[in-house]
C-alpha cells in the first residue's frame, strides 16, 4: 500500500537532486488583472477566464496541468513533489500565468496526514453516521469546517465527496459514504461539498461509479443493466453534482460493463459531460488510469498521483494527432475553470492555526445528531434524574481510553498518536486500527460524579458478567474496524464480542450496548439488550457527544441511512465475489506496472438492480433488524392531516402537507420521511424515499410540515428515450417516521 512516509523520505532525496531539476515553484496567486494576465478580471466567468489562459499555454504547461508529480509504489516520482504539501496529489502551477499549484488532499471524515506532516485535524463523525443526522444544514458545516482545516494546512483541493450507494453494506468503505438510498446520499453529499467548496476549496464527489466492493477492485468487472445503474447509484451522483457543481468527480478504479470506469466513455462522457452537464475535471483515483487515447477520448482529463499515460505519452499522442489539441485543450480548461470557479486563484489558501475548539465543539453537535437510538425498552436512557443509578459497570473496545475510526485514505490522525499505543508513536499506519483519545470512561465518569464508575476491558466475558451484575447499569461497548482495501467477511461483530455481549446481558437486565461500526451489524443478542446506540465512528467528540446522549443533555434524533438486516444471508448477494489470483498484485514487486497495464478481469453482476437497499427487502418480503429511516428519540410523536397537491404545470413539484406533533415533555426533533410507491407500470420496487423534513419540535407543540418533491425523484430511467420519465398513473404516498413506519397514506394521479 501507498505510504506518505516514504512520500516524505522521496521527498528529500528528490530535494538533493533538485539542482539538476527545471523547476516552476509553485505560484502566489496575483490579485487584479492587467495587460497580461486579464483572466485575472474577477467579473469574468470561470468559463471566459479559463478559455483565455488555455489561449497562452504552450504544450508542456497544458500537459503539466493533466497529472500529478507521483506517489511511491503507485508511479515514478517527479523531483518536483518537493513542492507538495504532503497530500495525496500534487500538480505544479504556472507561476508566469498566475495559476497556482493544486494541492490535493483526501479530506472523507477530516483532513489526512496531518501527524506525518507535524499538522492537527479534525474527526467528524464518519460520513454514514453524519447521514444519519438527515440535515443538509449538518452536512454543510462538516464540509465547511473541512474546508477550513484544509486551507489551514495549505491545500486548495479535497478528495472528500464519497456517494458510492451502499449496495453491498460489507464494503469496507461503506463508512465512507452515505448510504443506500440515492435522494438522501445525493442531496446529503451535495451540502457536503458546497459547504467545503464555500471556503475556497476545490470540492470533489468519489468514486464514479458502481464501486461498490474493495475485493479486487483494480480489476472486477461490475456488471449492471444501465436504468438500474441511472436510479440507484448514478443518481446519488447526478444530485451531487446538480446540486453541489463540485470542482471534480474522481473516476473509480473497477470496470463498469466492460469498461475501466477511468476510460469510459459512456459514464465519462455520454452521463456525465453530457446528460448532467458536468463543468469540472475528471480525476482518475491513484492509479485508475489504464490508457492515453482511450482515456483521454472517453472523458478522462486528470490522471492521478503520476504521469505514466498523462505526461509525456500524452505529450506524443497530441503532437502525432493521435489526441487532438482540442481535446487536450478541453482537459486542461476543466480545470483552469474548476480552479477559477472554486476560487482557489483569487483566494488561495493562507496557512493558519486551526481553530480547534470551534471545530471540535462542531464534531460534537454532528455527532450527537449522527448517534442512533436503536432501541430502548422501558426508557433505559437516559440515565440521570429520575434514573439515576449508583453504580455503572463500562466494558470493552478499549472504552476507558478511546473510540475507533475508519481506516484507509479515510483515516484522520488523532492529536498524539493511536490512544491504545503508547504516547509519542505519532503517525498512523496504513492497515492499523486507530483509536482516538476520547474516552467514553471519562466522559460517563464527568457526568455522573456520585456514581462508582468501573471499567473492565472484556477480554474475559466472565469477569466482565461479574462486574455487570455488581453494577446497576451495564454500558457495553463494541466495536468493528473498517476500511479502504478490504470487504467485511459478515456483518457481525469480530472477536467474540457478540458473547461478551450475551454473557453481559445475562448477568444484567439494564445493559446498554455501543456500537462503534462503520456499518450495519448483526445481533444475536438484541433481544436481551434493553438499550441500543449506533455510535458509528463518531470522531474527536465522540465521547462528549455519546455521553450528552447517555444522560440525556441531548436528545436523540438520527434515523439510519442504510437497513441493518437479520443476517448476512438476508443480504442480495451470500458472498462479495473475490478476485481469482491473477487479478491480485499482492506483494509483488512493480504491482504499479501491472495495474496500470490493467489486470485481468473478473465478473461480479448486480442482478439484484433496483432493489438496493430497504428496496430489496421491501421487494423479497425480508424481515430486517432494523430498517432504513429507523431511529428513536427521548421525545414521541405523531403524524395528522396528509394532503397531496400535484403541481399545476407539467413536471411542477408535488406538494404535500401534513402535521407532526411532539406527544412528549421533552423538545426533541423528527426527522419526517416521505415516501413513494409508483404506478404498477414503472415496475419498481414497492417504495422509494422522495423527502423528508426534520422538524423541532417543544414539548406537545405541533408543527404543519411542507415537503415538495421534485418530479425527477418519482421518475424512471427511460433508456430508450435516454431520459427520466414521469409515468402517468396512480402515485401513493406515505408520510411517517421510518421506511416501516408510515401512518399516512395518500393517492394521487399524476399525469
Ligand atoms: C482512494 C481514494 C483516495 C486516493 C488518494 C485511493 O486509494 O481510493 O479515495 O482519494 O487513494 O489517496
Amino acid at each position: 500500500m501507498k505510504s506518505y512516509c516514504v512520500l516524505n523520505a522521496v521527498r528529500l532525496l528528490a530535494f538533493s537532486t533538485l539542482t539538476l531539476a527545471v523547476v516552476s515553484v509553485p505560484a502566489v496567486a496575483q490579485s487584479g488583472a492587467n495587460h497580461k494576465t486579464p483572466w485575472m478580471n474577477t467579473s469574468l466567468s470561470p468559463d471566459e477566464r479559463a478559455a483565455m489562459v488555455v489561449k497562452e499555454m504552450t504544450l508542456d504547461e497544458k500537459i503539466s496541468l493533466l497529472h500529478g508529480t507521483g506517489m511511491v509504489g503507485l508511479s515514478p516520482m517527479s523531483p518536483l513533489a518537493i513542492y507538495s504539501n504532503g497530500g495525496a496529489g500534487y500538480v505544479v502551477g504556472i507561476p508566469r500565468l498566475g495559476i497556482p499549484a493544486i494541492q490535493m488532499s483526501d479530506a472523507a471524515y477530516g483532513v489526512r496526514s496531518s501527524g506525518e506532516n507535524g499538522r492537527y485535524s479534525t474527526a467528524l463523525p464518519s460520513n454514514l453516521g453524519a447521514a444519519a443526522s438527515w440535515d443538509p444544514d449538518a452536512a454543510f458545516a462538516y464540509g465547511a469546517l473541512i474546508g477550513r482545516e484544509l486551507r489551514d494546512q495549505g491545500y486548495n483541493m479535497s478528495l472528500g465527496g464519497g456517494v458510492n450507494l451502499a449496495r453491498e453494506p460489507r464494503n469496507g468503505r461503506t463508512f465512507e459514504y452515505m448510504g443506500e438510498d440515492p435522494i438522501l446520499a445525493g442531496l446529503m453529499v451535495a451540502s457536503l461539498i458546497r459547504g467545503t467548496q464555500s471556503q475556497h476549496v476545490i470540492g470533489d464527489i468519489k468514486h464514479y461509479a458502481m464501486n461498490d466492493q474493495e475485493s479486487g477492485r483494480n480489476a472486477v468487472n461490475v456488471n449492471i443493466d444501465k436504468r438500474s445503474m441511472r436510479e440507484s447509484d448514478l443518481l446519488a451522483f447526478e444530485i451531487g453534482v446538480h446540486e453541489a457543481n463540485p470542482g471534480a468527480v474522481m473516476c473509480s478504479y473497477n470496470r463498469v460493463n466492460g469498461n475501466y470506469a477511468c476510460e469510459n466513455n459512456y459514464l465519462l462522457t455520454d452521463v456525465l459531460k453530457k446528460d448532467w452537464h458536468f463543468k469540472g475535471f475528471v480525476v482518475s483515483d491513484w492509479q485508475g488510469t489504464h490508457s492515453t487515447i482511450k482515456a483521454s477520448a472517453a472523458g478522462l482529463d486528470h490522471e492521478e498521483p503520476g504521469e505514466i499515460f498523462f505526461g509525456s505519452a500524452m505529450k506524443e499522442a497530441v503532437q502525432s494527432g493521435r489526441v487532438p489539441m482540442t481535446e487536450l485543450d478541453e482537459h486542461v480548461r476543466r480545470i483552469l475553470r474548476s480552479m477559477f470557479a472554486c476560487g482557489v486563484v483569487d483566494d488561495p489558501p493562507q496557512r493558519g492555526v486551526v481553530d480547534i475548539p470551534g471545530d471540535l465543539e462542531i464534531a460534537r453537535k454532528v455527532a450527537e445528531q449522527s448517534i442512533v437510538l436503536l432501541k430502548n425498552e422501558q426508557n433505559q436512557l437516559p440515565l440521570g434524574g429520575s434514573h439515576g443509578v449508583s453504580s455503572i459497570a463500562v466494558i470493552g473496545a478499549h472504552a476507558d481510553i478511546g473510540m475507533i475510526s475508519g481506516g484507509g485514505s479515510a483515516q484522520v490522525d488523532p492529536p498524539g498518536g493511536n490512544a491504545i499505543l503508547p504516547p509519542g508513536k505519532g503517525q498512523t499506519k496504513w492497515g492499523e486500527p486507530v483509536w482516538f483519545p476520547t474516552s467514553p470512561l471519562r466522559a460517563i465518569r464527568a457526568k455522573a460524579p456520585g456514581t462508582k464508575v468501573q471499567f473492565d476491558a472484556g477480554n474475559d466475558p466472565a469477569a466482565a458478567a461479574a462486574l455487570a451484575k455488581s453494577a446497576d447499569v451495564a454500558i457495553v461497548f463494541a466495536s468493528r474496524w473498517e476500511s479502504e482495501g478490504m470487504d467485511l467477511e459478515s456483518l457481525s461483530l469480530p472477536k467474540h464480542q457478540d458473547q461478551l455481549i450475551a454473557a453481559v446481558a445475562a448477568a444484567n437486565p439494564h445493559t446498554i450496548v455501543v456500537l462503534e461500526t462503520g456499518g450495519p451489524v448483526t445481533m444475536p443478542w438484541a433481544d436481551q439488550a434493553s438499550a441500543i446506540v449506533e455510535a458509528w465512528y463518531a470522531g474527536s467528540q465522540g465521547a462528549e457527544a455519546l455521553a450528552n446522549i447517555i444522560f440525556g443533555e441531548a436528545n436523540p434524533s438520527a434515523k439510519l441511512a442504510i437497513t441493518f438486516p437479520k443476517s448476512d444471508a438476508d443480504l442480495p448477494h451470500h458472498e462479495i465475489v473475490k478476485p481469482p489470483r491473477e487479478s491480485t498484485t499482492n506483494g509483488e514487486p512493480d504491482a504499479w506496472k501491472k495495474i496500470a497495464a490493467g489486470l485481468p478481469a473478473f465478473q461480479t453482476t448486480y442482478d439484484e438492480g433496483l432493489k438496493v437497499g430497504y428496496k430489496w427487502y421491501d421487494a423479497e418480503n425480508k424481515q430486517v433488524l432494523f430498517p432504513f429511516g429507523y431511529g428513536l428519540s427521548y421525545s414521541t410523536y405523531s403524524y395528522a392531516d396528509l394532503r397531496v397537491k400535484p403541481g399545476e404545470a407539467p413536471a411542477s413539484k408535488v406538494r404535500l402537507s401534513f402535521t407532526v406533533t411532539n406527544t412528549s415533555n421533552r423538545a426533541g426533533s423528527e426527522i419526517a420521511e416521505v415516501y413513494a410507491a409508483l404506478p404498477a407500470a414503472a415496475a419498481e420496487p414497492p417504495k422509494r424515499l422522495v423527502g423528508w423534513s426534520k422538524v423541532k419540535l417543544n414539548p406537545a407543540e405541533s408543527k404543519d410540515v411542507v415537503v415538495e418533491v421534485d418530479p425527477l425523484y418519482l421518475s424512471i430511467f427511460n433508456v430508450d428515450r435516454n431520459a427520466w420519465q414521469l409515468l402517468p398513473g396512480d402515485y401513493k404516498f406515505m408520510v411517517g417516521g421510518s421506511s416501516q413506519s408510515l401512518p399516512l397514506t395518500q393517492s394521487v394521479g399524476l399525469k
